[in-house]
């Protein structure tokens, strides 16, 4: 029988505290510690290593098997299966659309893709060589200035249209970001094209030729949005959590969540991992980087490998890994001496004991930077990508903490480290 409370008894004696054990459907049990404050106790875990900061019906991740469903669906069958916009319909729902509720549920999407027209001038103020993802924390929280006609987040109606025009804008935005970089006009969206080929094509046409969209490159990055969509309370969901516990409005949290997820460590891996093939250069190098990446006196870490959660495979990084062939395939680059690199380098750290001790594997990152290269995505894209799809789950997971009944604002503790009480002494005599 599973137990049903832990007993936190102290060395001295002086008392017994006996705590709830809480069972999810799936995954770890946890030990409900809100009571713990009024023993005089706080319990530490900097990282939230075996912390859970709330409950969620939206995402599951078992890191021992390398599994992770969305709304219980498995991530290999959504993929396979479904484009972008079910599974935004999935993440924010609960269920998949039939036809009817996906055809309307896509044409709302389509109704809000076009940016105010002021908005424009936010592009401007940056300098032309800004990175897409300084451009999109701030043109994304300027959204706050814009549309401002629904921000009582607990308005339902009003969480449901803001959700609407950040799942349809950051598309536009982060397209434009890149026009802004390389000095071209904005490339309006074009409603006949699903979510994928719109954003290629506000990427890569012009005024002077319009793009034709490639249904098996088009297809491939679908299947990259949708491994991107959600990941349970990764730093940057957490993050978008936290600032929307205060009130803030969702596109003040989802610029905060993009700024998070802008870090090496987590969403900007995308584009380490491939600067780090690149600096490896060829396969006679890869010892001389493993080396590195063991050495605990050298900062350097091999990007895309490693996750919090996983101590297997990512899910995610197998499907990227065969996403990358095809299309590398379709663009006649299975000679690509980046991708090589990549598979001999997965598969040399797989079998070096430092890698396979510390369960350190591939994760989504490591492979998603050469299928976006190989698509004429530049490096400095690769997150601002993550990003486009990650606000799927972002709005999913905000919603869900504004109506959650046990939403309140996230306000963690501390253990105090610093100097005991002391008095000032006046400036003339220090
Ligand atoms: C994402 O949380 C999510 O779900 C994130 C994400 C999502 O979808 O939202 O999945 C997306 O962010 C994927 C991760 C992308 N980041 C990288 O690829 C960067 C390289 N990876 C590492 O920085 C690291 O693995 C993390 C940040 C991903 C995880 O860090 P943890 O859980 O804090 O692990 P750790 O740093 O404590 O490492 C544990 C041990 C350490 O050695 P010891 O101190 O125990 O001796 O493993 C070592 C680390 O030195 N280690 C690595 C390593 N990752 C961990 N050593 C070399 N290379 C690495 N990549």
């Amino acid at each position: 029988m599973k137990p049903t409370k832990a007993t936190i008894t102290f060395d001295n004696g002086s008392k017994t505290i006996e705590l709830p054990i809480l069972s999810g459907t799936l995954g770890e049990d946890v030990i409900d510690i809100r009571a713990l404050g009024k023993h005089g106790y706080f319990t530490y875990d900097p990282g939230f290593l075996s912390t859970a900061s709330c409950s969620s019906d939206i995402t599951f991740i078992d890191g021992e098997k390398g599994l992770l469903y969305y709304r219980g669906y498995p991530i290999e069958q959504l993929a396979e299966q479904c484009d972008f916009m079910e599974v935004s319909y999935l993440l924010m729902n609960g269920e998949l659309p039939n036809a009817e509720q996906k055809q309307s549920f896509t044409n709302t999407i389509r109704s809000h893709t076009m940016l105010h027209d002021q908005l424009t001038n936010v592009f401007r103020g940056f300098r032309r060589d800004a990175h897409p993802m300084a451009v999109m924390v701030g043109v994304v929280g300027s959204m706050s200035a814009f549309y401002h006609d629904a921000l009582d987040v607990h308005d339902p109606q009003h969480r449901e249209v803001s959700s609407y025009r950040l799942l349809a804008k950051v598309p536009t935005i982060a397209a434009w970001s890149y026009k802004y970089n390389l000095g071209q006009p904005f490339i309006y969206p074009q409603n006949r094209f699903n979510y994928a080929q719109n954003f290629l094509h506000m990427m890569f046409a012009t005024p002077c030729e319009t793009t034709e969209p490639n249904s098996i490159l088009a297809d491939a990055f679908e299947k990259i949005l949708i491994l991107h969509a959600d990941h349970e309370q990764n730093a940057s969901t957490s993050t978008v959590r936290l600032v929307g516990s205060s009130g803030a409005n969702p596109f003040a949290c989802v610029s905060a969540g993009i700024a998070s997820l802008w870090g090496p460590a987590h969403g900007g891996a995308n584009e380490a991992t491939l600067k780090m093939l690149e600096e490896i250069g060829d396969v006679s190098r890869i010892d001389t980087y493993i080396k590195r990446a063991k050495d605990k006196s050298d900062t350097f870490r091999l990007m895309g490998f490693g996750h919090r959660v996983y101590r297997n495979m990512d899910p995610r990084a197998a499907i990227m890994r065969q996403t990358c062939h095809q299309v590398l395939d379709e663009l006649g680059l299975h000679d690509d001496p980046i991708f090589k690199l990549a598979l001999k380098l997965e598969q040399i750290a797989l079998e070096d004991e430092y890698f396979v001790s510390k369960k350190l594997y591939p994760n989504v990152d490591f492979y998603s930077g050469i299928v976006m290269r190989a698509m004429g995505i530049p490096d400095s894209m690769f997150t601002a990508i993550f990003a486009m799809a990650r606000t799927a789950g972002w709005i999913a997971q905000w919603s869900e903490m504004i109506a959650h009944p046990e939403a309140r604002i996230g306000r963690p503790r501390q253990l105090y480290t610093g100097e005991n009480r002391r008095d000032v002494i006046p400036v003339a005599k220090r």
